[in-house]
């Protein structure tokens, strides 16, 4: 029997127990983070190793940096996963892992450790999309919540507006033509010389500043659910460097605020008025501009208007956690045949 052919075999097994544990693996970016969940909605444990403090001397991530030292980190945070969770290899009943996207280096590192465990420990291997990963942190935190139901994601790397109709099946109804609203922000940190990842620092200065600034850009998917962030944040570049060249002072509160207004408002509206034309009436929020305080205060008003049940993770499941992996490694599971051993790290995959 082939290893697929024992794992096959092992899944279907599995699916007939009522609880079935999973140890996660993310390594997309820059952080591990390794974790046991049960039945796809209780985390076990989720131990995350950021990079931000390495990475941020550089002004972003480096990835040959980033995939060295999800090296170092791996196995100590499976290790150390499994003792938060007060269990052994013995209790685990398949292994998850972010297949991609993200940055191929780094994901091999998660990966190539979830091949080693699945064959030495004779667990099947589960390999996941990082963005489904993102929507399911949303399970962990909300134990009633089932879908169908639109979603916003908005990540560094991803900016879309889903339906997701089960557990494993997402339609996608708009998505970003160029930069995604978290690199957007990233960039803008960038010019107004805030610190990486300067999203958060955005959010951070905005308190309390009403934003007046209008940055006036082409929008040509003004009436469609597609959207460009490019044509925003070169115009906060061109708007800042007019300023240093007329050695004008340059109101970096007042700009990050309106930059943010801006950014936030056109996706917000897109994502309302999708859930009315779709009829859903449940909006969950995904990623880690996810924690960005206005966009959750917008939708937040725009949701009561309209009638619309908001759900947003909590901080901790935003950014990057293995414990979304597990989540969607059960559901998968239940669903669809285990990965092969000869599965690639993906650094971009199609939202259906
Ligand atoms: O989802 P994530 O952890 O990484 C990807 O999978 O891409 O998202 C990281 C992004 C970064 O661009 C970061 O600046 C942004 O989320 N971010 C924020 C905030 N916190 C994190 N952006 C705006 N406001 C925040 N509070
Ligand atoms: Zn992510």
């Amino acid at each position: 029997m082939t290893y697929l052919q024992k794992m096959l075999k092992k899944v279907e097994a599995i699916r007939k127990k009522s609880i079935v544990n999973i140890l996660a693996i993310e390594s997309s970016c820059d952080e591990t983070s390794v974790a046991v969940v049960q039945n796809g909605r209780k985390v076990l444990s989720n131990i995350i190793s950021s990079q931000i403090e390495i990475h941020r001397h550089f002004g972003g991530v480096v990835p040959e940096v980033a995939s060295r030292n999800h090296i170092l980190n791996i196995i100590p945070l499976v290790e150390q996963a499994l003792t938060s969770a007060n269990l052994t290899y013995d209790d685990i009943d398949c292994i998850g892992v972010t297949q991609g996207a993200g940055l191929v280096g780094a994901l091999l590192v998660g990966l190539t450790t979830a091949k080693a465990l699945s064959y030495a420990l004779n667990k099947p291997l589960i390999a996941v999309n990082h963005i489904k990963g993102h929507i399911a942190a949303n399970y962990l935190a909300f134990p009633d919540l089932v879908p169908p139901f639109m979603c916003l994601i908005t990540s560094g790397g991803h900016t879309a507006i889903v339906k997701v109709d089960d557990y494993n099946t997402l339609t996608k109804i708009g998505s970003t033509q160029d930069d995604a609203i978290g690199e957007a922000f990233d960039k803008v940190a960038r010019i107004l010389g805030l610190e990486y990842p300067g999203g958060a620092k955005i959010d951070k200065i905005s308190q309390n500043v009403e934003p007046t600034i209008k940055f006036t850009h082409q929008d040509s998917l003004l009436n469609s659910y597609d959207i460009s962030y490019s044509g925003l944040k070169t115009a906060v570049i061109n708007y800042v460097h007019k300023l240093e060249q007329n050695s004008q002072f340059v109101d970096v509160p007042q700009i990050a605020a309106s930059f943010q207004h801006q950014a936030v408002t056109m996706i917000a509206e897109k994502t309302v008025r999708a859930c009315v034309e779709f009829g859903q009436n449940k909006l969950v929020l995904a990623g880690g501009v996810a924690a960005n305080s206005y966009l959750r205060k917008t939708l937040t008003n725009m949701c009561k208007e309209k009638e619309i049940k908001l759900y947003f993770p909590p901080m901790e499941f935003c950014t990057d956690n293995a414990a979304m992996i597990g989540s969607v490694a059960y559901y998968q599971m239940l669903k669809e045949p285990p990965a092969d051993l000869d599965i690639s790290a993906l650094a971009s995959i199609e939202i259906k």
